[in-house]
């Protein structure tokens, strides 16, 4: 065992899960009580071929996952940031969803989480910021952090992803690099790049208002278990929703007809 930690590095970029390190081309990460699901879905990924996620290699004898080390970079830089980007990454995540088609949308196993109210289609990564997409130079080409995936809608998955990658927030709360961006250009690309249909495209602002409202209510209640959720509402995520749906309402006009 000593000889393993000796080789563990810690893997920095998340901002929820403790503990998760590369030993040689694996990850451990501790396991919670939705990961029985996610390792279905992750073997469901490979057999189906899609290659844009970790395979599952097993658990270890510390009881912490083991998933491939999948190289490149994570987080914002200025290549993640282009139109190019923007368009892989909607073709990833559309990749992504059809890949999942055939798996059990039973909710029973996940974490849980806001949701549309509508039947679920496909199982949701639900969580697609920044952190967890694997860059190799400008192209994003893989996911990763399955932790919040579940049942939902193709369009829950997708205003949840544009709420980070529009990004669907107020300037003062965007990263410097996502500031200056024209939001309802990028909402409009990756809808195409997806191929998102006109009925969802229509409802797309709508949804993204919905969303936060329920996301605003279970981070709220999340916090109140403490831990890294009760973190994340202490430095303001409450807050930045709230002023995200303010500027989402003065811009409401402006962006829907990017869509329409
Ligand atoms: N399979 C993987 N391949 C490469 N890097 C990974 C992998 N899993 C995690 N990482 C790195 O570790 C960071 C944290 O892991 P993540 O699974 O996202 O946990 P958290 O729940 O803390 O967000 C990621 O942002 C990424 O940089
Ligand atoms: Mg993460």
């Amino acid at each position: 065992m000593v000889a393993t930690l000796l080789h563990e590095i810690p893997l920095q970029g998340g901002d929820v899960t403790d503990g998760v390190v590369r030993v040689g081309d694996t990850v451990r990460r501790p396991a919670s009580s939705s990961t029985p699901a996610v390792h279905a879905l992750l073997r469901h990924l490979e057999a189906a071929g899609f290659a844009g996620a970790p395979r599952v290699v097993g658990m270890d004898e510390l009881g912490r996952q083991i998933l491939t080390y999948l190289p490149g970079t994570t987080g914002l830089r200025l290549e993640s940031v282009t139109d190019e980007a923007l368009g892989c990454l909607g073709v990833l995540l559309r990749e992504y969803h059809d890949a999942t088609v055939g798996f059990p949308l039973t909710s029973k196993g996940w974490e849980g989480g806001s949701n549309d109210d509508r039947a679920p289609e496909v199982i949701g990564h639900c969580d697609l910021t920044p952190a967890n997409v694997i860059f190799q130079a400008s192209r994003p080409y893989a996911m990763i952090d399955f932790d919040l995936a579940r049942p939902t809608t193709r369009l829950f998955d997708i205003v949840t992803t544009l709420r980070h990658w529009a990004p669907i927030a107020d300037p003062v709360d965007r990263p410097p690099l996502l500031r200056n961006l024209d939001v309802g250009a990028r909402l409009r690309l990756f809808c195409d790049a997806y191929g998102v249909e006109p009925r969802d495209r229509r409802r797309l602002i709508e949804l993204a208002r919905f969303r936060f409202h329920r996301s605003y209510a279970v981070m709220r209640t999340r916090a109140t278990a403490g831990g890294n959720w009760a973190k994340m509402w202490a430095g303001g995520a409450g807050e930045r929703i709230r002023r995200a749906v303010v500027w989402l309402d003065a811009h409401e006009e402006e962006l829907h007809a990017h869509l329409v």
